[in-house]
């Protein structure tokens, strides 16, 4: 049996900050960001937009393609948590009318857990063959202003339907996997931003992806000419050509750029989504027009602490047909440009406690957060 990614789609945030405005209103030359980090723009939640709310309209893309009457479980994946205790997937259940026969449940590793729940969801399906499985990965990258991850913002939702004989890829046994306990990025519950060793967080990261690849070869004899493309996680995306460059240096053969480059093209624009980073990678890999069929990818997911994995994805014949570009185009193109001050008055006025509140109407998303009532968060579908 074959079990892998059978559908996906993506949602972003309403609101974008073209880097050439933040680097004009802190006097960086543009060339830093567009260059040196990688980065075009990034997605700028309303005050009435979430992880939930991005995840909903992803999943429910997914949704209408889909007999939802086969999806067992809900997998939501986020270093964004809205809640303690309560998962956020519970909220997409509500507003997408799941059935009740279904477990939703939240994985948490900083940008890694979507690939927890990706493996979680290949297991469901290789035990139960009926079972659908919902993945999704929703993040707001929101650093604290005036730090150096303030322009590797970003907010996005990918949403994954997880079945046997899938239409895109098939997920293939064996990974390889890489946890180090290293204090390189962490949000403590107090703080609605991260703490970041930013250097630290670089080596980290280049660690994992060469220690990952290693028990990957272990795992399974595979030779780096063996993977067709890579898609790397991008907190920014000339951190992937760092990874790339090294782990290249660590296998001594030389991997061309031209190996990651589409998988960067979304990215760019949207900035760090953390889960769902690695997932626009793939999502631009599949829409880059490259006849695909056959074709091994190889994907690595890290998230600081610091959890990775590196795995491989087999592209199915047909896949083209079942893929939904427009979607995303749609997404990137109806966001609402922002000034500088704007931005940063939306990051000053952050809804991170749980008083009472009412949100203004602003997102033109189909699910809306309205605000809380009795430290209840509410949303709501728009028809
Ligand atoms: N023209 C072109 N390039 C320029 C430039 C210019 N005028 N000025 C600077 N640059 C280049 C620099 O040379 C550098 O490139 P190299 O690293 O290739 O040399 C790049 O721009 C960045 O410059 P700095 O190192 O000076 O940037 P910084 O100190 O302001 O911050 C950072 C960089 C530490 C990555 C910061 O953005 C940060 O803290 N980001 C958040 C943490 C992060 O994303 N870490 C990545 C690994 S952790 C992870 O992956 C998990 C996650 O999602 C967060």
């Amino acid at each position: 049996m074959i079990i892998g990614i059978h559908d996906l789609d993506v949602a972003t945030a309403h609101y974008v900050l073209d880097l050439d405005e933040m680097a004009q209103a802190l006097g960086v030359d543009p060339a830093k960001y567009e260059k040196g980090l990688g980065q075009d723009e990034f997605s700028v939640p309303a005050p009435d937009e979430d992880i939930v709310t991005m995840a909903a309209e992803a999943a429910s893309r997914v949704l209408s393609r889909n007999d939802r009457t086969r999806i067992r479980s809900v997998l939501f994946a986020t270093e964004t948590g809205i809640d303690q205790s309560k998962a956020a997937g519970v909220f997409v259940h509500g507003l997408l009318g799941l059935p009740h026969t279904v477990r939703t449940v939240e994985f948490k590793q900083a940008c890694y857990s979507g690939t927890a729940a990706l493996q979680a969801a290949v297991n469901q399906v290789a035990r139960y063959p009926e079972d659908q499985v919902l993945v999704i990965t929703a993040d707001v990258a929101r650093y604290a202003v005036g730090t150096g991850g303030e322009p590797t913002q970003g907010a996005g939702a990918v949403a994954m339907l997880v079945a046997a004989d899938p239409n895109l890829v098939v997920i293939e046994p064996g990974s390889g996997v890489y946890t180090s306990d290293v204090n390189d990025f962490w949000r403590p519950n107090d703080s609605s931003t991260p703490f970041v060793e930013g250097k630290l967080s670089l080596d980290a990261y280049m660690d994992a992806n060469v220690g990952a690849w290693d028990d990957l070869v272990a795992q399974r004899g595979l030779s780096i000419t063996d993977i067709d493309r890579f898609m790397h996680h991008q907190p920014f995306t000339k951190m992937a050509r760092k990874a790339h460059s090294r782990l290249a240096e660590h296998v001594g053969l030389p991997l061309g750029d031209d190996l990651i480059e589409q998988s960067m093209v979304y990215n760019r624009r949207i900035g760090n989504s953390y889960t769902a980073s690695l997932y626009f990678g793939l999502v631009a890999q599949l829409h880059a027009g490259d006849a695909l069929e056959g074709r091994r990818l190889g994907l690595f997911s890290y998230g600081s602490g610091s959890v990775a994995e590196f795995f491989t994805a087999v592209v199915q014949e047909g896949y083209s047909d079942y893929l939904h570009p427009e979607n995303v185009t749609q997404s990137l193109d109806r966001r609402v440009p922002l000034t500088f001050e704007e931005y940063r008055d939306l990051h000053a006025n952050y809804i991170g406690e749980s008083d009472n509140v009412e949100t203004p109407i602003v997102t033109a998303a189909p699910f809306r957060f309205t605000g809380i009532t009795d430290r209840v968060r509410q949303y709501e579908a728009r028809s």
